[in-house]
């Protein structure tokens, strides 16, 4: 193991020596896990990355200066429309989606590494649940939408075929996850079929640029961002992996959206009709205010912008049909050939420019206290996984409705948007709507007929409980055959041993 003079002159040659200050007070075991944590570390990668993070983050914020000339909207030929498409449109798609699917070519790729410090649990957002009625986790409804989707297409096309879940983990979540899925007996997959790797990590840094200490002797670490993606893939071989089962298409989704269609044929059948290498599902803007990032271009280069980075004006314009210009919001939902992911980790991985998040970051100060500091303190520096779409040959972009496919959990119980009731709600009305639309009618428990309200107004709740199973039905389908006349009791739910109960006996 490398010395103590070793490492304090290589982490002097950082500018970086303060993080040995408390050196003299460590007993033996801390320090040799500070040693074993700082050994590793190239002086000239130390310095260069705080010396960025400080840089990043002293720029001025908001638009930058001659962006609103550069920018474009996707080109309509880009863009597919899932909603405002016919239906044979829509079937074609679809049906490629599940050839794929039961070709064993499609894989799903979650990206599980986040702090998920807004949520403020202590343990993986995966884990979370909403308070459904069931009480399933975002892990569960995940690992049952993977079944769901492998048992359509495999039913379409009169075979067995798997859809391998890669799960991209960081120091924060791997444990926890993996005990999670031991725990539950990975939800009835196959253990082969579910990856579990790891990311990198990268010190967090103060305002001018020294990395912090979270103890006395451990380094305030945070993981690299979702974009480090494409360094874990390449320190795992996980391009590997997908070649052996022979995976071409890649669904790689955020944790967080409780209504995300896994391996969503339709997205998928979409964007390998199109021939596209990459793709981005969206859905349409609420509001031009809203901060979630827009699918346009930059120089005709398909790219993801920021709202911070579009001015107030250019976010109001407006096609001449109505819609917003830039109304195309991204929801990290993306598509991408496993020919792109190895071009992308071969060549293009280290031109990705980090971005600077601003975070609180527990500190010990200089007396040895420590500080959970109220307001912001430092740089946690994350490469974003959209930004490859820049060196996509063909990039399409693909429209979905927001209320069927996007309610992310991001904020605790305080916050007014994308928290725990929200994302309960937003699963829970479209149960409802799947019940109503199949022909079932809902009674309270003195067996009243409760109203039918295909069009709720947001943020009220539906007049009865229904919740569905993915086992049962991914995206609505199949419900009729179980529901149609149906009276059922709010509040309801529909899970393997319900539907057996329904289905008709001569199906
Ligand atoms: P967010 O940007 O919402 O971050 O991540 P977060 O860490 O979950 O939550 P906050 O910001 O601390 O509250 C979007 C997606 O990217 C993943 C997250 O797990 C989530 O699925 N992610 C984020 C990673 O996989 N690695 C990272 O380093 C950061």
């Amino acid at each position: 193991m490398a010395s103590e003079p070793a490492v304090r002159a290589r982490l002097r040659l950082a500018g970086q020596e303060h993080l040995l200050r408390f050196w003299a007070e460590l007993a033996p075991g801390a320090r040799a896990a500070l040693l074993a944590e700082l050994a590793p570390w190239e002086p000239d990668a130390l310095r260069l990355h705080c010396r960025r993070a400080a840089a990043a983050c002293a720029r001025p914020s908001g638009p930058p200066p001659g962006l609103a000339s550069r920018l474009g909207p996707l080109p309509p030929e880009r863009l597919g429309r899932a909603s405002r498409s016919d239906p044979e449109t829509r079937r074609r798609w679809e049906e490629e989606g599940l050839r794929q699917i039961a070709s064993n070519k499609v894989a799903v790729l979650l990206l599980a590494g986040g702090q998920g410090t807004r949520l403020g649990v202590t343990y993986p957002k995966g884990m979370y649940q909403v308070g459904l009625p069931s009480q399933k986790t975002l892990y569960q409804l995940q690992a049952e939408r993977i079944r769901r989707v492998e048992q359509l297409a495999g039913e379409r096309h009169g075979t067995r075929c798997t859809v391998p879940w890669y799960i991209m983990t960081s120091e924060f979540t791997l444990g926890p996850t993996a005990k999670f899925f031991r725990d539950h007996d990975f939800f009835h997959l196959d253990p082969d079929n579910v990856v579990l790797f790891e990311q990198r990590m990268l010190p967090a840094v103060t305002f001018d640029g020294r990395a912090i200490l979270e103890r006395k002797d451990k380094v305030a670490m945070a993981p690299d961002g979702n974009g480090g993606l494409y360094c874990a893939l390449a320190d795992h071989q996980i391009l590997e992996d997908m070649a052996r089962r022979g995976v071409e298409f890649v669904h790689v989704y955020c944790v967080d959206n409780i209504l995300v269609r896994l391996a969503d044929p339709a997205f998928v059948g979409f964007c390998v009709l199109q021939g596209a290498d990459c793709g981005a599902k969206v859905v349409e803007k609420a509001y031009p205010e809203e901060p979630v990032g827009v699918v346009c271009q930059v120089d005709g280069v398909p790219q993801v912008v920021e709202y911070s980075e579009i001015s107030p004006e250019t976010a109001r314009l407006r096609r001449p049909e109505g819609g917003l210009l830039y109304g195309t919001g991204n929801i990290c939902n993306h598509f991408f050939t496993t020919a792109f992911l190895q071009t992308v980790v071969r060549e293009f991985e280290p031109a990705l420019k980090p971005h600077v998040a601003v975070k609180k970051v527990p500190y010990v100060d200089e007396e040895g206290n420590l500080v959970k500091p109220l307001k912001p303190n430092g740089i946690k520096m994350e490469k974003f996984v959209f930004d490859v779409f820049q060196f996509a040959k063909n990039f399409v972009a693909f429209e979905v409705l927001r209320e069927e496919e996007f309610s992310p959990l991001k904020n605790d119980h305080t916050a007014a948007r994308d928290n725990p009731s929200t994302a309960r709600r937003a699963l829970l009305t479209q149960h409802y709507r799947w019940a109503l639309r199949a022909g079932a009618t809902f009674l309270d428990a003195q067996g009243r007929r409760l109203p039918e309200l295909l069009n709720l107004p947001p943020g009220e709740d539906p007049p009865a409980v229904c919740e569905i199973s993915p086992l049962v039905s991914y995206c609505g389908e199949g419900l009729e055959a179980l529901l149609r006349g149906q009276q059922l009791q709010s509040p309801f739910i529909l899970d393997e041993a319900q539907a057996t109960v329904l289905r008709p006996h001569d199906a």
